[in-house]
């Protein structure tokens, strides 16, 4: 898994249609969320899969301050780049999100894992182990914001192809797609992007492959419960994933 985000931290950009007005569209979204969830308490933000920043970056520059971790060293690389070349000071570190408060210590207001990251654990055992962190991380009545992909509506099988489309940069073409292979309730995917040299015309295939655990939302929300959040909840129609929310009431 840290290999798939370390050989993908420089394509990751290009599963998005153009990943500057993704990362817009999801601050603002986020930033609704946020404030109809918790009201305008919220000020210490810590994403514990931040990536490449596709959500620390759009919250700094609504306004958030913001703290972002991740297991892939190349992605906290490429997130502190970005980060730069926009003009925003944002504490990175490599940390696996199961060993969240003893990174990063409590006190923060809302710890956010956003776009599928929870599914990369494999089992229920540690899943419960990362939302018991994301707990521990917050103040008393700090939330906690989770998006995932609804597994419960994902067709299943072999050889499942999921396109995401062709981008185009000053030299290349690239055509980006995932197939998916089923076992049961994990899933190996294998991420391809096809690259195509517009000058020179040669074409190279980077394909880069992770396991995944398809977890209902239905059974993260269990969990939060088990982790000790109240008032979990799940939104639909808000991100384009569905959105887990919880509360620390300790
Ligand atoms: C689909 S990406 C989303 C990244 C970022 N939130 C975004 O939307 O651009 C999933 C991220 O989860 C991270 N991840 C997976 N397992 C992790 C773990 N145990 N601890 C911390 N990060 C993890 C990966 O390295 C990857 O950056």
């Amino acid at each position: 898994m840290i290999e798939f985000y370390d050989q993908l931290a420089r394509f990751y950009h290009l599963i998005f249609q153009d990943w500057d007005q993704s990362i817009a569209r999801q601050a603002q979204q986020l930033t609704e969320i946020i404030k109809s969830e918790w009201g305008s308490e919220i000020t210490r933000v810590l994403d514990l899969s931040c990536g490449i920043g596709t959500q620390v970056i759009g919250l700094a520059q609504s306004g958030f301050h913001v703290t972002g971790s991740d297991l892939s060293a190349e992605a906290i690389a490429r997130a502190r780049r970005e980060a730069a070349a926009r003009g925003l000071e944002i504490d990175f570190s490599v940390c696996d999100m199961r060993n969240a408060y003893r990174h990063h210590g409590g006190g923060y207001d809302l710890v956010i894992c956003c776009d599928n990251s929870i599914p990369h654990l494999l089992n229920d055992d540690d899943i419960l182990i990362a939302l018991r962190q994301m707990h521990a991380c917050l103040r008393p009545r700090g939330g906690c914001l989770i998006t995932m992909r609804d597994y419960d509506r994902e067709e299943r099988g072999k050889g499942i192809l999921k396109p995401y489309g062709v981008r185009e940069s000053a030299d290349e073409r690239y055509l980006v797609f995932q197939v998916w292979d089923w076992d049961e309730n994990h899933y190996d995917l294998t991420m391809y992007f096809v690259e195509e040299s517009r000058s020179s015309k040669a074409v190279q295939t980077h394909a880069m492959r992770s396991r995944y655990y398809a977890i209902s939302p239905n059974k993260v929300s269990t969990l939060m419960e088990e982790a000790g959040f109240a008032a979990v909840k799940r939104l639909d129609g808000v991100f384009f994933h569905p959105v887990l929310i919880g509360t620390n009431r300790s």
